[in-house]
């Protein structure tokens, strides 16, 4: 399961992120949880693996800027704390691009329309990442609650039984998260780590906004809030009532209505949620009734999110 990290072991965990697999790998600041990010089924599994009840957007790891171009859009701002910092440990959240041959999966941005990037320093994770040719979402590889791990075998005794290869690259050397900044609406530190926020106020010139200073755009705290669908949601139905649209789940819904998974696939509800909750969304008169999934495995996470889309708006029809 522990293999180390050497030319073939990093040739065969890029073989296995291509194909949809998980490959926990060393980066300067913590062991990462990796899969295609391109690949909802397979970032379905890092929160299955990680037994993370929420869908929280995850960093999609490249090996260079010119990666992470294709992704993002990057202004003057995001264009100097990359030349200074990246490789490193710091995590640009930029604006993100729908309009590229191969998107992200809407999982690894939870549905916003932003997505946090990085470029890390670690030989392995660049080497991998450079073999693997794709953007590869990672967020720490420890059960979810528990201590962020730096060592192959933390990995291995938290989720090595999940995940199909541990590339031992010895210790993680920061063993503090990457700092994350969001640009836009202006620069803001959304969570401190191993790059000093002197150090990113330097590169920028100015000064850093904190997470919740509000300045109309994003409300106190929500910043890295999530994707709401405009659209009001009731769950546990078995029908649309009139003026609603139906998602489905499983086999027994109707033909024509929108289905997470007809196969009643949690990995495959997972991966098609927001794209389904955004497609919904764009109808009128957006009311959206949610077929029951079952509260296991992926499924907590799936109704914990539209349990929250439902509890945002001030709905008329209640779940029932
Ligand atoms: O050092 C690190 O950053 C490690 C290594 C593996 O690279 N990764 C890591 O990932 O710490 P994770 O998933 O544990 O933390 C990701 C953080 C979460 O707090 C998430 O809310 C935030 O990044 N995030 C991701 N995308 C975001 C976005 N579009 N907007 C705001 N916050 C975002
Ligand atoms: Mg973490």
């Amino acid at each position: 399961m522990i293999e180390n990290a050497d030319g073939t072991a990093i040739e065969r965990a890029a073989h296995i992120l291509r194909s949809g697999g998980l490959v926990a790998f060393p980066t300067e600041t913590v062991y990462g949880l990796g899969a295609d990010a391109t690949n909802g089924v397979a970032v379905a599994r890092i929160f299955e693996a990680k037994g993370r009840p929420r869908f929280n957007p995850l960093i999609v790891h490249v090996p260079d800027a010119d990666a992470a171009r294709r992704f993002a859009v990057f202004d003057a701002e995001a264009d100097a704390l990359a030349a200074r910092f990246w490789p490193g440990p710091l995590t640009l959240v930029l604006p993100l691009r729908r309009d590229v041959e191969q998107p992200l999966s809407d999982l690894v941005t939870a549905g916003l329309d932003t997505v946090a990037i990085r470029v890390p320093h670690h030989p392995v994770a660049r080497a991998l990442l450079e073999a693997a040719g794709v953007p590869v979402a990672a967020p720490s590889a420890n059960i979810s609650g528990r201590i962020s791990p730096t060592r192959a075998a933390h990995v291995a005794e938290d989720i090595g039984a999940r995940v199909n290869m541990i590339l031992d690259g010895g210790a993680a050397d920061a063993g503090l998260e990457s700092t994350i900044v969001a640009l836009k609406p202006r620069p803001t530190m959304l969570r401190p780590g191993a790059v000093a926020r002197e150090d990113v106020e330097a590169a920028l010139g100015a000064p850093l906004a904190d997470r919740g200073e509000g300045d109309g755009v994003t409300a106190p705290g929500q910043l890295a809030s999530h994707y709401a669908p405009n659209a009001s949601v009731r769950l546990h139905a078995s029908e649309a009532r009139p003026g609603e649209t139906l998602l489905g789940f499983g086999p027994a819904a109707p033909k024509n209505a929108m289905n997470l998974s007809r196969a009643g696939d949690l990995r495959e509800a997972a991966a098609n949620l927001f794209a389904c909750l955004r497609a919904l969304d764009a109808e009128k008169p957006g009311r959206i009734a949610v077929m029951p999934i079952p509260d296991k495995g992926l499924g907590e996470a799936i109704n914990d999110r539209l349990r929250r889309a439902a509890a945002t708006k001030p709905t008329t029809s209640s779940g029932d």
